[in-house]
């Protein structure tokens, strides 16, 4: 098969489409022929050599694909050849073939394209998982997204307005026609607006109950500052940075607390019970047309290079790499 390989780590263009051995389905694993696959920022910083594969994932990017079910691996049950998937993966997605734990599969959702299916498990879990699960948002709450625009984002936005949440969001200004019609009440261009004060004037000073954060060190005072009595923080992301200074006051005052979780260095059991959660929470959302796969753009495979620079820019959304 061919997959994309990186055999010296660098700029987009460190990206290879190459000849590669076929992955066979061991006990308990599926093999995907996959049809799509997604860029999700993880992959940028694994092309440059900074973020390596955990132990035991196929060497190649890729953390989630749709496709076809090619083979079942020896005590699989439940799935069959021909089948029409998409799969939470450690790595490996950007390839024709990928061998998935039968866990991390889930159902095409009725009404979505194969293709466009490649879009959902990655962002689905992550905000599920974090945003349900962790910090658990009901009805009538707040959420405040940041990075709106993100393949996270747009997904955070459509979870939080189905669930009946109130949802706030920063981006960049141009982004933010596309981020109302998601469901986001109001956006804030954090280039120029400071994000505390509009959070603070949409919900009457009394802050927001639940922050999904992408930036780390760089917002993490004001995020504090942001969140309302009993309030969530969870950080997902560090591209403002990894360390800074909590005020500990602030937190006891507020009775708030502060989470930080990565999905991918998680073990297949827990990814297993995330996905399961995702199909009978998100996947009814999905289907009843309250949350779509939100696209920027659909590239060959071979043109991976594009892909990357495309999500190292201005994009809404996903960037989706094609296998035809
Ligand atoms: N922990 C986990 O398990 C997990 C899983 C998946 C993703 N993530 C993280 O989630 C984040 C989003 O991932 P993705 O693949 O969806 O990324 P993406 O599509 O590449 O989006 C990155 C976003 O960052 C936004 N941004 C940059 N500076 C900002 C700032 N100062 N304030 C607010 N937004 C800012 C950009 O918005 P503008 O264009 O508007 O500037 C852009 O939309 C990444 O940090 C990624 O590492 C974490």
């Amino acid at each position: 098969m061919r997959a994309i390989t990186v055999p010296k780590p660098g700029g987009p263009d460190a990206l290879v489409w190459a000849d590669v051995p076929d992955p066979e389905p061991g006990p308990g694993e599926v093999l995907v022929e996959v049809r799509a696959s997604a860029v999700n920022r993880a992959d940028l910083l694994q092309r440059q050599g900074l973020y390596p594969p955990p132990a035991g994932a196929p060497a190649y990017p890729g953390l989630e694909c749709s496709g076809v079910v090619g083979a079942v691996g020896p005590g699989v049950t439940g799935w069959e050849v021909g089948q029409e998937v998409c799969a939470l993966l450690s790595g490996g997605g950007y390839a024709e073939r990928v061998a998935v734990p039968a866990g991390q599969l889930l159902p095409v959702p009725a009404g979505v394209d194969v293709v466009d299916a490649a879009a959902l498990p990655e962002v689905a879990c992550t905000v599920w998982s974090n945003v349900v699960r962790l910090a658990g948002l009901r009805a009538g709450e707040t959420l405040l997204v940041h990075g709106g625009g993100s393949g996270i984002g747009t997904f955070a936005i459509q979870l939080g307005a189905a669930l009946g949440a109130t949802v706030l969001t920063t981006a960049r200004a141009g982004k933010h026609d596309r981020l109302r019609e998601l469901g986001a009440a109001y956006a804030i261009d954090y280039r120029e607006q400071d994000f505390v004060a509009e959070v603070r004037r949409r919900t009457d000073g009394r802050g927001a109950d639940v922050i999904l954060d992408i930036m780390g060190a760089s917002y993490l005072d004001r995020n504090v500052t942001a969140l309302a009595t009993g309030g969530r923080l969870v950080v997902i992301g560090m591209q403002g940075g990894r360390k800074a200074e909590l005020d500990l006051g602030a937190l006891l005052t507020k009775r708030a607390t502060v989470a930080a979780t990565a999905l991918r260095s998680r073990p297949p059991e827990e990814k297993a019970e995330i996905v399961r959660g995702v199909w009978d929470e998100v996947w009814p959302l999905i289907e009843a047309g309250k949350i779509r796969p939100v696209v920027d753009h659909r590239l060959p495979m071979a043109e991976a290079a594009t892909a990357h620079r495309m999500v190292e820019g201005d994009h809404v959304g996903k960037v989706l790499l094609t296998t035809r």
